[in-house]
């Protein structure tokens, strides 16, 4: 496995390989079995003459004033190992030097779907993440990449951008993986003191409830106020939000429900901010 630091080690490289498909998988490193379910989907994708290729970047911009960006954990050595187990065949790790020109001036911004949900509560973030993403996908110009279901909105934030900006690059979703208690793996997790990771579980049980609850002709608003007592009930968390939305635009929906719905969910657990969400079905969809 390569490692490359450089926008022009990694061209190089990647010069050599095409026309050989190149698939990226984008993460802030400290590598869990999540990361690595998506290197095995762009592993499927890129074929075995085809090229993995894994980003690990701590990305500044998208932490906001007083955010965990100094305490987000690192661990490269490890990651590497995990990621060369795993067959990817080159690793980008720039330092933010070789990222970010302090002359900059140029966004990339989803002006709605930034400003709604977790964007609310994270003002900037989806556009630190659409501005690093565009910048990874200019420099590995892969033909597709691989992005997390756990990240529900980073998902429809990257989609939108990559159909507005005609992205030539095919966006794969992964499916959320979980701890066996069901709490979505993180690389937030490891800085749960014991008590808040033994409770944060409650997140995975109340959209379990709500997933069987969708059918019953439930409206959105009961099933939400369900969900939020839910989490209520549970001292350590700190509901933060608690959202019901159409799963494919991320659009409100009230009265009971017809079609497809995301329950989305952010709490703290002492300083740790995590998130998680479940896509839910009615008996019957109404078109
Ligand atoms: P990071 O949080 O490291 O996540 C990298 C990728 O792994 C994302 O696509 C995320 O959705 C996916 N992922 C994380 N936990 C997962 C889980 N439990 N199951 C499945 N997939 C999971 O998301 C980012 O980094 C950054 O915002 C990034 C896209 C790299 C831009 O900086």
């Amino acid at each position: 496995m390569e490692v490359f630091r450089s926008k022009s080690a990694v061209r190089a490289q990647l010069a050599d390989w095409r026309p050989a498909p190149i698939v990226l998988v984008p993460t802030m490193g400290f590598l869990h079995e999540g990361h690595l379910s998506l290197m095995r989907l762009a592993r499927e994708r890129a074929g075995a003459s085809g090229r993995v290729v894994a980003s690990i970047f701590v990305n500044p911009t998208q932490f906001g004033p007083g955010e965990d960006f100094d305490s987000y954990p690192r661990d490269e050595a490890r990651d590497f190992d995990l990621l060369r187990a795993e067959g990817v065949d080159a690793v980008f790790a720039p330092e933010a030097g070789e990222i970010y020109d302090s002359k900059a001036q140029t966004i990339v911004e989803t002006t709605e779907l930034a400003k709604i949900l977790i964007g609310k509560l994270r003002p900037g973030h989806f556009r630190g993440v659409a501005t690093i993403v565009t910048k990874l996908f200019n420099i590995i110009r892969p033909d597709a990449a691989v992005f997390g279901q756990k990240d529900f909105q980073q998902l429809a934030v990257i989609r939108t951008m990559v159909r507005d900006l005609d992205m030539d690059i095919e966006i794969i979703g992964a499916p959320i993986q979980r701890e066996a208690d069901g709490l979505a793996m993180s690389s937030r997790n490891v800085r749960l003191l014991p008590e808040d990771r033994a409770a944060a579980p409650v997140l995975a049980r109340a959209l379990d409830e709500a997933e069987t609850m969708a059918p019953t002709g439930i409206t959105a608003s009961r099933l939400r106020s369900h969900v939020r007592a839910r989490l209520e009930a549970e001292p350590r968390a700190r509901v933060q939000s608690v959202d019901i939305r159409d799963a494919a635009t991320l659009a409100p929906v009230s009265g009971p429900l017809t079609r497809p719905a995301v329950i989305l969910l952010a709490a703290s657990f002492g300083q740790v901010f995590l998130i998680d969400n479940r896509v839910v079905h009615p008996a019957q969809e109404v078109s």
